[in-house]
């Protein structure tokens, strides 16, 4: 395992053909992440689902479409974030990612950040909130309130997927995205 290259075509490029954990072993394509290099926001999911895995691409499916719906509220242009998640490849049957499935994974997530060096970071559900807070964040403690990480403002909200599940929960992400987008104006 070598450091990953920095610029963003080069470690998607590396991204696609990475066999670091056994996740390489059963995905149909891995799922590097899209966005503009100059993007102002980062957005930070937990793994790729089907979908994904089928395209190649991140929040292609149901719970895209409702980050979609969320972004357009709040007024984000999707095409000017860069998508990304704590794993770029589907764990089987859309299982939670394993701790050295993350710690793995990791040092592309890290060399997104450097390539694009956002205003601001959100984190989207539970998994992404602990990989790059640290394992004592949680939801309950740290959704809708800004923190650091490395000098860049980072903010957990609830993953899409979980609006599914209770849509009252919209409200409150679309809430939390505006604020990113304040953030992203401001700097
Ligand atoms: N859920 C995620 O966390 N990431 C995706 O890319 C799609 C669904």
């Amino acid at each position: 395992m070598s450091s990953p290259p920095t610029g963003l075509p080069a470690l998607a490029a590396k991204i696609r053909r990475c066999t670091w954990c056994d996740l390489s072993g059963s995905r149909t394509h891995a799922v590097p992440g899209e966005g503009p290099r100059n993007a102002r926001l980062v957005l930070v999911g937990e793994a790729p689902g089907r979908n994904e895995d089928a395209e190649g691409r991140p929040f292609v499916g149901l719970a895209g479409r409702v980050l979609d719906e969320a972004l357009a509220r709040a007024g984000i242009s999707r095409t000017r974030t860069f998508i990304t998640n704590t794993v770029k490849c589907r764990p089987p049957g859309n299982r939670r990612p394993r701790a050295k499935e993350l710690a793995a994974c990791r040092p592309y997530l890290l060399a997104q950040f450097a390539a694009v060096r956002p205003s601001a970071i959100v984190t989207l559900g539970q998994s992404a909130a602990k990989d790059v807070l640290g394992p004592s964040a949680s939801l309950a403690t740290t959704r809708g309130r800004w923190t650091d990480f490395g000098g860049t403002p980072v903010l957990a909200t609830y993953h899409p997927a979980a609006i599914l599940y209770n849509r009252r929960l919209f409200r409150i992400l679309v809430a939390d995205l505006r604020k990113a987008r304040q953030r992203m104006e401001a700097g």
